[in-house]
């Protein structure tokens, strides 16, 4: 644990020098806010007051340290103590909040030889190795669950083991398999560019399950490409086409006799400090876009831009799905596509099926509390 050296304060905020030569402080408004005392939360963590109900500028009166804790005596009256653990590990500065963000791991063609996988009758029935795919998993952003059972509807038992399955208009799963007049291309032996599922619905699909049931027809090669990856390279070759695509939304669409889904959103998501948050790739459903006439020349570039990092042969990893093998994508990170096949020359049939994402980032963390002890 992080030793303390010493403790100030200004009334206004608290620092704590740390024994390392550290500092880390604490606007004072913050620090009340999370007093953890049994009027200020109930049992279950969940807050008991409302904003308006604390002082506009608390005050820190006096501050104590006891045993792994510090005391705050505020000056209207109330007390708080915080675990100094509990205080490292929300420390707000840069380099800590940097720390905490989540390091996505960028890949390339490269990664085709150790793609990240699992052995799913293990994964099913140990936790740790569940938490070891769930983690590989969350880093590239997608991993391969091998010998799934070779029948239909085991992609929606899996996509509810790992999360929630997300029923669309599609049906709690749906097939990929060469129809005749089929509503979506992906139902045609036609090769498909990577991108992501679904940009028509809001939300859009988080993850996408893909299990493959038949695999005989020569070519339907899956592709991946790192769609973080592809806008991290767009953003240091050229600057301005990145920011145009974070700042203009596209919008994308579906329509047949059933439904009319519609979307307006961004090719490109960042955070608050710049970070990649989603790609929104899908050349079949983009519908154009609606924005100030003078945007669309520069934007169109930048698209072209885009779509021709996404298609260089080093971002693109290509591998073949046999039957039993299920891929787990983030869907707006980790685009998919495929080569075209020959329907005449055998079958090809995969069924797939939602997953939100939040669900299996709670399943990754509840697991790393059970298998490393980790704090709530
Ligand atoms: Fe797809
Ligand atoms: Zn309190």
């Amino acid at each position: 644990m992080r030793r303390i050296d010493r403790v100030t304060s200004q009334g206004k905020s608290l620092a704590i020098h740390w024994a390392d030569g550290g500092r880390s402080t604490w606007p004072a408004i913050w620090l009340r806010d999370q007093c953890r005392c049994a009027t200020c939360r109930h049992p279950s963590g969940q807050r008991l007051f409302e904003i308006g109900d604390l002082p506009e500028h608390p005050e820190i009166a006096a501050v104590a340290q006891g045993d792994g804790a510090l005391r705050l005596d505020w000056r209207d009256g109330h007390d708080s103590e915080f675990d100094i653990a509990w205080l490292a590990a929300h420390d707000l500065s840069e380099e800590a909040r940097a720390a905490r963000a989540r390091q996505p791991r960028l890949w390339g063609k490269e990664i085709g030889n150790s793609l990240p996988e699992g052995d799913w009758p293990t994964i099913a029935r140990d936790p740790a190795a569940e938490l070891r795919w769930l983690e590989a998993y969350h880093t590239h952003g997608f991993g391969l669950l091998r010998n799934v059972p070779v029948e239909p509807g085991q992609v929606a038992a899996v996509g509810d083991h790992l999360g929630f399955v997300r029923t669309t208009n599609y049906g709690k799963l749906f097939d990929v398999i060469s129809v005749p007049d089929p509503n979506n291309l992906a139902n045609t032996a036609l090769g498909l560019g990577v991108h992501s599922d679904n940009p028509y619905r809001d939300p859009t699909p988080g993850v996408q399950l893909l299990h493959c049931l038949e695999s005989e027809a020569p070519g339907g090669d899956t592709l991946l490409v790192d769609g973080f990856a592809a806008a991290e390279q767009l953003r240091k070759e050229a600057p301005d086409h990145f920011d145009l695509l974070t700042r203009v939304p596209a919008s994308f669409r579906f329509a047949d006799k059933d439904a009319d889904l519609g979307t307006r959103v961004p090719l490109i998501s960042v955070d608050d400090e710049g970070r990649i948050t989603a790609v929104h790739f899908n050349n079949r459903s983009f519908a154009g876009i609606d924005v100030a006439e003078e945007l669309v020349e520069p934007w169109y570039e930048a698209y072209r831009a885009f779509a021709a990092v996404l298609k260089r042969p080093e971002r693109e990893v290509i591998f073949r799905l046999g039957p039993g093998d299920l891929v787990v994508m983030q869907n707006e990170r980790a685009l998919h596509g495929r080569t075209a096949f020959d329907p005449n020359k055998g079958r090809r049939r995969l069924q797939g099926c939602y997953v939100d994402k939040d669900g299996m980032e709670s399943r990754m963390r509840v697991l790393q509390r059970k298998v490393k002890g980790a704090a709530a």
